[in-house]
C-alpha cells in the first residue's frame, strides 16, 4: 500500500506517527519503507538516527541509483529513504510535474522489486505545495494529520478538498488532543469529518512522554504497549483496511 501523511501546519506529529507506524509494521514482519518527501524540512533520518550519504534528492537529480538511497534501520528492520534539506520543491527539479511523478514512481518500483516492500509511507512537507500534492496524487490513501488549532482545521479542510480533486482517498487523524477534552473534541471532529465526507481515523492524545523524547526515540521501539503506541495501533488497523 502507498500511504502519505500531510498537514497544513508543521509540528502536528506526522514524522513521529509515521516512524512509529513503520516500526509497528516491521514488528509484524511486514516490509515497510518510509520515504521522506519533506524536502524542505526532512526529519525521518533524525528519528531513526540514520547516517546517510545519498538521499532522495540525489536519486531524483539522477546522481545515484535507487539502491544507494535506501537504508535499513538495523534495530527495527524499517527501510528509510532520507531526504536532505533543500530549498527547491521536488517538482521544480524537473521540466514538468509529469516527469517528477514518473521519477518518484520509478523509485518505488525499483525499491519494491529489490526489497519486496509491501508498504510505502510518505512523510510529506506541510502546507499546500507541489511536492505534497505530487505525493498525494500517487498514493492509495492520504492521511491529513491535524491538531485542533483553528489554523490546522482550516488547512485540513483545504487539504481534504485537494485530495478530492486529485481523486485520492483521504483520511483524518487528530493528534496532540488534550486528554481531559478528548470526549468533547471527539464529537466535534466527527461532525467535521462527516461534513467533509472524509474518513476519521481517530484521535491521539497529547502525550508527555512522546513530547519529552524530542524526536530522539521511537516509542514503539521501546514499549509497544505505551499509551501512545496503543492509539497508533488502533489507527493503523483502520488505515490499512
Ligand atoms: N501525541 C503527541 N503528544 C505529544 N507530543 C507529540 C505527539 N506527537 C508528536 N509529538 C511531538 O511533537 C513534535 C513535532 O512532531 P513531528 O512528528 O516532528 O511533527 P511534524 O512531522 O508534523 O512536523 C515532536 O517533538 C514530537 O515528539
Ligand atoms: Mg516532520
Amino acid at each position: 500500500m502507498l500511504l502519505s501523511f500531510h498537514s497544513y501546519k508543521g509540528g502536528t506529529g506526522k514524522t513521529t506517527f509515521v516512524g512509529n507506524l513503520g516500526v509497528m509494521l516491521a514488528g509484524q514482519d511486514k516490509k515497510v519503507c518510509i520515504i521522506d518527501t519533506d524536502v524542505n524540512g526532512p526529519g525521518i533520518h533524525s528519528l531513526f538516527d540514520i547516517r546517510y550519504d545519498m538521499t532522495l534528492i540525489d536519486f531524483l537529480q539522477g546522481v545515484c541509483k535507487a539502491d544507494e538511497v535506501i537504508y535499513r534501520h538495523e534495530d527495527t528492520g524499517v527501510y528509510v529513504v532520507p531526504s536532505k534539506a533543500c530549498e527547491e520543491d521536488i517538482s521544480a527539479m524537473f521540466g514538468t510535474p509529469g516527469e517528477a511523478k514518473e521519477k518518484l514512481l520509478d523509485l518505488i518500483k525499483k525499491i519494491r522489486e529489490s526489497y519486496g516492500i509491501e508498504h510505502f509511507l510518505f512523510d510529506c512537507s506541510p502546507g499546500i505545495n507541489k511536492s505534497s500534492l505530487l505525493t498525494m496524487n500517487i498514493v492509495d490513501k492520504a492521511t491529513i494529520v491535524s491538531t485542533i488549532d483553528i489554523q490546522d482545521i482550516r488547512g485540513t479542510y483545504l487539504l481534504s478538498n485537494m485530495s478530492a480533486r486529485l481523486g485520492t482517498q483521504a483520511a483524518l487523524l487528530f493528534n496532540r488532543i488534550p486528554r481531559d477534552k478528548k470526549n468533547d473534541i471527539s464529537e466535534i471532529v466527527s461532525d467535521f469529518s462527516n461534513k467533509l465526507g472524509t474518513e476519521l481515523l481517530g484521535l491521539i492524545s497529547y502525550d508527555e512522554s512522546v513530547a519529552k523524547t524530542w524526536s530522539r526515540k521511537i516509542a514503539m521501539k521501546d514499549d509497544q504497549d505505551c499509551e501512545y503506541c496503543i492509539q497508533v495501533k488502533k489507527i493503523a488497523e483502520k488505515l490499512l483496511k
